[in-house]
């Protein structure tokens, strides 16, 4: 025997007020993104870190997060090795445009120069 289902009695809908703006100096915080520093990717990644230290970069402080955004979102091993899931996180891959700030004749060619990088 089928069990009678009760029907719902109609939902009275409430007004919503709108949103309060945020009290000044209380608007909540969004990730951070902080700098980490160089020696902190320096354990991961040091065949990238060796070739970076000796490079035009790392004299002008041109470095790891300078290019690839600030790590403290992403730089964790459960992060990082899901490349969306870095990439949400603030992980960046800078296009010629960026190195062409500094390097004019820059095109997609020259972004492998940038340091060392593992094989493929
Ligand atoms: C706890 C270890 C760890 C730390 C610290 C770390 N990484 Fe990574 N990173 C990884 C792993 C694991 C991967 C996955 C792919 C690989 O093995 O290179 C990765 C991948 C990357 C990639 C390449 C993503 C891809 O799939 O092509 C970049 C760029 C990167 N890391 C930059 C950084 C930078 C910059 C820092 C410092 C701010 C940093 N990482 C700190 C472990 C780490
Ligand atoms: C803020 C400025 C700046 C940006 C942006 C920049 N570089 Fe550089 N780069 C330098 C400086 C400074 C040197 C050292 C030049 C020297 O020693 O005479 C250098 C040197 C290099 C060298 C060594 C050979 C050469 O041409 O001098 C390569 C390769 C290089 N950069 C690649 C890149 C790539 C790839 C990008 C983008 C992903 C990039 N750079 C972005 C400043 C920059
Ligand atoms: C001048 C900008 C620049 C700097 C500084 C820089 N990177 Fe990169 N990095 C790149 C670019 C561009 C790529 C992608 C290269 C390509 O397209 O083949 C890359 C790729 C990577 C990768 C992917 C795996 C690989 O080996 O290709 C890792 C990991 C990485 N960088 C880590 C670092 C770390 C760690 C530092 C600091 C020690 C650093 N990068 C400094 C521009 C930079």
């Amino acid at each position: 025997m089928p069990v009678p289902v009760p029907t719902q009695p109609p939902r009275k809908v409430k007004a919503v007020p709108p949103p309060l703006p945020h009290p000044v100096g209380k608007v909540p915080a969004a990730p951070q993104h902080e700098k980490l520093g160089a020696s902190q990717c320096r354990g991961c990644h040091r065949l990238q870190y060796d070739s970076w230290a000796k490079s035009g970069h790392a004299r002008k402080a041109l470095d790891c997060e300078g290019c690839h955004g600030n790590g403290s979102e992403y730089a964790k091993a459960s992060v990082m090795k899901n490349l969306a899931a870095a990439k949400a996180a603030g992980l960046i891959f800078q296009t010629a445009a960026f190195c062409e700030k500094c390097h004019p004749t820059a095109d997609a060619s020259f972004l492998p120069q940038a340091h060392a990088h593992r094989k493929k």
